[in-house]
C-alpha cells in the first residue's frame, strides 16, 4: 500500500506531458482481438487498467507485449474466450472484452463485471443489444455464457442511454458481423471515435462515429494497423486545474485542448487564462478564482462525469458559490468528505452539491476513494496549507501515470510512500 504525501501552497509553474487515454486504451486493446496480424497501440499509457487488459488478452492466448508506451498485441492464435471471475474483476472495464470475444470467436463466457466504487455498474443495454445481433445469453449467478449459434447479424439497434460501454461492444461485436447494424443513441465521446478510427485502419466500415448513429458494415477480417492513441482529455484536465487551484501557470503538453472543449470555458469563467497551441494548452491561474455557474454532467458534448470531482476541488477556494448536478453515476460525491475534511464547505443533497468557496484549506490525513475522487483529493493537497496524505492511491493509479512525477516536473512539493 502507497500514499502519497503532499506539501501544499506551491503555485505549479511548468510543462506538464500527457499520455494516451486510458478510456481510449482499454477498448482499443480489446478491439486487437479481433484482427487476424500484429496490431501495434503507441502513445499507451502505463496504468494498472492497462495492464489488467494485456493480462486478460494473455490469458486468451494472445501474444501481448508493453514496451514504454508502446503496445503490440498478436491475437493470430485464441485459445480461449472465457475470462476468470479474476480478471473480470480486477477492472470494472473487462466488460468491453465481451464484444470483442463474441466478435472474434461466436462464443464466450465472462462474469459481470460488478458493482463499483461509483454505485451499481449494471449491463443491461449491453446484452440487450448484444441479443439484437444474434447472442443468447445464458446467466448463472454471476456468470455470462453468451453464443450466437448462428453467428452474429446485423441489427437495428437503439441505445436507452447512451452508454459508452454499450457503445464500444456493440462496434466490437458488429465490425465482422453479417450484414449492416445501425446503432441508435449512440455515446458520442472522443474515444468512441478513437475506437472507430483503430478499427477502419485494420478494414472496419464503420461511419457516423461522434455523432448519434453509427452504421457498422461487417466484413469477413481485420488485418492490423500501427496506432497512436489520442491524449487523455480528462488526464489532462486534471493537469490543467491542478495549475487553476494552486494559482499557477501551467503548459500541458501533447494535446491541441481540441476535445476538452466542453471544460475549458468553464476554467475560463473561472478566471483562468487559457492559450492554445497546435500541441500545447497554457494556463494561467488568477490570484483568486472565481466560482462559476451550475455545472451538470451528462454524456458527452456535456460536461464530462469524470471532472466532476477535479472541477469540485477547484470551486472550493473560489469566490462565491458553485452548484454541481451529478447525473450520470449514483454515488460520484464520496471525495466529498475528504474535501470537507481540509476546511471546504461542500453541502450534498441528492445529486446536487453546494460549494460554498472559502479562503483557504488545510493538510489533513485522507484516502482516495475512486478514480477521479482521489484525483481531486491531491489537487485540493496541492493547495492546501501544510502537509496532506493521501491514502489508497491504488485508485488513482488506474488512471494516472506516475501522477506525482507530472506534478513534480511543474514545482509540486509530493511524494509516493509506503502507507
Ligand atoms: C465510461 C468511462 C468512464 C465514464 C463513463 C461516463 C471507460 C473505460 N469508462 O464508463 O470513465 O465515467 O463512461 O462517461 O470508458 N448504464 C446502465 N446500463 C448499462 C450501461 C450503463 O444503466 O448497460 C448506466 C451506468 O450505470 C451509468 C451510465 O449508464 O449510470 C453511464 O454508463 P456508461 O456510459 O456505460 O459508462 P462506462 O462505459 O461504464
Amino acid at each position: 500500500m502507497q500514499k502519497l504525501v503532499i506539501n501544499g501552497g506551491i503555485p505549479l509553474d511548468g510543462e506538464m506531458p500527457l499520455y494516451g487515454a486510458k478510456n481510449s486504451a482499454l477498448p482499443l486493446l480489446a478491439a486487437s482481438l479481433l484482427c487476424g496480424e500484429e496490431t501495434v497501440l503507441e502513445n499507451c499509457p502505463r496504468l494498472t487498467d492497462v495492464f489488467a487488459a494485456c493480462r486478460i488478452l494473455t490469458h486468451t492466448g494472445c501474444r501481448c507485449t508493453m514496451q514504454e508506451h508502446t503496445v503490440s498485441v498478436r491475437a493470430d492464435a485464441i485459445v480461449r474466450s472465457e475470462i476468470p471471475e479474476s480478471l473480470m474483476q480486477e477492472m470494472r472495464s473487462s466488460i468491453v472484452f465481451l464484444g470483442a470475444l463474441l466478435g472474434r470467436t461466436g462464443a464466450c463466457q465472462v462474469y459481470y463485471p460488478g458493482g463499483c466504487e461509483l454505485g451499481p455498474r449494471p449491463i443491461d443495454l449491453h446484452l440487450e443489444a448484444l441479443g439484437r445481433m444474434g447472442v443468447q445469453i445464458v446467466r448463472q449467478e454471476g456468470r455470462l455464457e453468451c453464443s450466437a449459434p448462428n453467428g452474429l447479424h446485423g441489427a437495428q439497434i437503439h441505445l436507452k442511454f447512451p452508454s459508452v460501454g454499450a457503445t464500444e461492444n456493440v462496434m466490437l461485436a458488429a465490425v465482422l458481423a453479417k450484414g449492416e447494424t445501425v446503432l441508435c443513441n449512440a455515446a458520442r465521446e472522443p474515444e468512441i471515435c478513437d475506437l472507430a478510427d483503430f478499427l477502419r485502419k485494420c478494414g472496419a466500415r464503420i461511419s457516423g462515429d461522434g455523432e448519434s448513429t453509427i452504421r457498422i458494415q461487417g466484413v469477413s477480417a481485420l488485418k492490423g494497423c500501427v496506432h497512436r492513441i489520442r491524449p487523455d482529455r480528462i488526464a489532462g484536465l486534471t493537469y490543467l486545474c491542478a495549475g487553476a487551484i494552486t494559482g499557477g501557470m501551467v503548459k500541458l503538453c501533447g494535446t491541441s485542448g481540441v476535445q476538452m472543449e466542453n471544460v475549458l470555458p468553464v476554467l475560463e469563467q473561472a478566471g483562468c487564462r487559457i492559450d492554445r497551441t497546435e500541441h500545447a494548452v497554457y494556463l494561467r491561474a488568477p490570484r483568486r478564482l472565481r466560482a462559476v455557474s451550475r455545472l451538470r454532467t451528462m454524456p458527452h458534448p456535456g460536461f464530462p462525469t469524470d471532472v466532476q470531482a477535479i472541477m469540485m476541488a477547484v470551486m472550493t477556494l473560489a469566490k462565491g458559490v458553485s452548484v454541481f448536478e451529478e447525473n450520470i453515476f449514483e454515488n460520484r460525491y464520496r471525495h466529498v468528505d475528504g474535501l470537507v475534511q481540509m476546511g471546504a464547505e461542500i453541502c450534498v443533497s441528492g445529486r446536487v452539491a453546494v460549494v460554498s468557496g472559502v479562503q483557504e484549506l488545510y493538510g489533513a490525513r485522507v484516502a482516495a476513494t475512486d478514480l477521479r475522487g482521489g484525483a481531486a483529493l491531491v489537487l485540493a493537497g496541492l493547495a492546501a496549507r501544510g502537509t496532506t496524505e493521501v491514502r489508497q492511491i491504488h485508485h488513482i493509479d488506474r488512471g494516472y501515470e506516475e501522477m506525482e512525477q507530472v506534478l513534480k516536473g511543474a514545482g509540486a512539493c509530493i511524494s509516493r510512500r509506503a502507507q
